[in-house]
C-alpha cells in the first residue's frame, strides 16, 4: 500500500491542495484569488476570507482527481509558515481538524523548504531527473530570494539572501511603476520576449558576499521613468517591451552573478532553481546558456511546481512521514522563518 498524503497550501493568495502516493503526484489543484488584482497586490484580510471560501472545494477536487477517499489518507501535510498569518490559519486549522477527525498524523511544512523539495515530485512514469545531494538551490519568490546548500531533504543551509526586497517583489514593483497589472512577473516575462535587454541600464548592487539587494534597482527604475516621462508622457507605452527586457535582464544579472559566485565558493555544480520567479523564461534560457561554461547540471522545475502549489507540501509531507516527523495540534503558524 502506498503512503497517501494530502498537502494543503494557503500561505499567501493561492488556495491549493494536492494528493501524492509515495512520491508520485496524483492531483494538484490551485485556486488563485483574482480579488487582489484590482488592488495591485495581496490584501491579507481578503486573502484569508477567500481561503475560507475555497478550501473545501479545492480539497474535495484534489481527492476526487486523485481518485481516493479521505479515509485512505495516511497523513495530512500543511504549510505552517512563513506567510500571511490570517491565510496560514485557514490551512492549518483545516489540516488539524481533518487529521483529528480521521485519527491520522499531522505534518507541518516550511514553505521555503517545500519550494526546494518540489524537485523530488515524481510524475506517473517516474522518469524526471532529481538533483543529486549536495546541490545549490536558488529560491526566488515573491517574498524570498535565497541561495541554499541542500545536503539532504531536511539538511538545508542558507548561504546568501536578500537584505531588502525579493526578486519577485522587484518584478511586481517594476510592473506596478509601469502601470502593468499584478502580479507583474509573468507580464514582464511575456513582454520582455519582444524587447531589447541591453537598451536601458539600471543600477546593480555592490554588496560583498553572497547576499542580494534589489531596493536600489527599484529606485533606479522609478527615477529613470520619472525623468523620461517628463520629456515624453508616452515613454513607457512606446518602450514597454525594451523596458521589460532591460529590467528583467538586470534582475537576472544580479541573481546569476551570485549563483555563479556561490558555485565557485562551494565547488558545488548541481544547480536547482525554485519559487515563482523560477517560472521566468529568461532565467531558464540564461541558465541553460551558462551551464556548459560553468560545468553545471541544472534542475528546472515544471511550471506547475514553481509558483505556490500544494504538490510541494505533499512531497515534503511524504519525506517527513518516512521519518515519522509529525506535528503537534498545538503548532502555531509563523509569519517569518529560516530553517
Ligand atoms: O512562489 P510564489 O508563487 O509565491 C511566494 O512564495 O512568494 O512567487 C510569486 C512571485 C511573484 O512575485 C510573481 O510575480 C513571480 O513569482 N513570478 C514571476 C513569473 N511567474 C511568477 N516572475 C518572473 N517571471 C515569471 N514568469
Ligand atoms: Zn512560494
Amino acid at each position: 500500500m502506498p503512503v497517501y498524503i494530502l498537502g494543503i497550501e494557503s500561505s499567501c493568495d493561492d488556495t491549493a491542495a494536492a494528493v501524492i502516493a509515495d512520491d508520485v503526484i496524483l492531483s494538484n489543484v490551485t485556486a488563485s484569488q483574482e480579488i487582489h488584482a484590482s488592488f495591485g497586490g495581496v490584501v491579507p484580510e481578503l486573502a484569508s476570507r477567500a481561503h475560507q471560501q475555497k478550501i473545501v472545494p479545492v480539497i474535495h477536487t484534489a481527492l476526487q482527481k486523485a481518485n481516493i477517499s479521505k479515509n485512505q489518507l495516511s497523513a495530512v501535510a500543511y504549510t505552517r509558515g512563513p506567510g500571511l498569518l490570517g491565510s496560514l490559519l485557514v490551512g492549518s486549522s483545516f489540516a488539524k481538524a481533518l487529521t483529528m477527525g480521521l485519527n491520522i498524523p499531522l505534518i507541518e511544512a516550511n514553505h521555503l523548504q517545500a519550494h526546494i523539495l518540489a524537485h523530488f515530485i515524481m510524475d506517473a512514469n517516474k522518469a524526471n531527473p532529481v538533483p543529486v545531494f549536495p546541490f545549490l538551490c536558488l529560491t526566488v519568490s515573491g517574498g524570498h530570494t535565497q541561495i541554499v546548500i541542500v545536503k539532504d531533504h531536511f539538511d538545508m543551509h542558507i548561504i546568501g539572501q536578500t537584505i531588502d526586497d525579493a526578486a519577485g517583489e522587484t518584478f511586481d514593483k517594476a510592473a506596478k511603476i509601469m502601470g502593468l497589472p499584478y502580479p507583474g512577473g509573468p507580464m514582464i516575462d511575456q513582454l520582455a520576449r519582444e524587447g531589447n535587454p541591453v537598451r536601458f541600464s539600471f543600477a546593480k548592487p555592490n554588496i560583498p558576499g553572497l547576499d542580494f539587494s534589489f531596493s536600489g534597482l527599484k529606485t533606479s527604475i522609478l527615477y529613470f521613468l520619472r525623468d523620461r516621462l517628463k520629456e515624453n508622457e508616452n515613454f513607457i507605452e512606446i518602450n514597454k517591451a525594451d523596458l521589460c527586457a532591460s529590467i528583467q535582464q538586470t534582475i537576472l544579472d544580479i541573481l546569476l552573478s551570485r549563483l555563479e559566485k556561490a558555485s565557485l565558493q562551494t565547488g558545488i555544480r548541481e544547480i536547482a532553481i525554485a519559487g515563482g520567479v523560477s517560472a521566468n523564461s529568461g532565467l531558464r534560457f540564461r541558465l541553460d546558456a551558462i551551464k556548459h561554461k560553468n560545468n553545471w547540471n541544472i534542475y528546472i522545475p515544471p511550471l506547475a511546481y514553481t509558483t505556490d502549489n500544494a504538490a510541494m507540501i505533499a512531497i515534503t509531507g511524504y519525506y517527513k512521514f518516512l521519518k515519522k516527523d509529525f506535528a503537534l495540534q498545538s503548532a502555531a503558524p509563523y509569519a517569518r522563518s529560516s530553517f
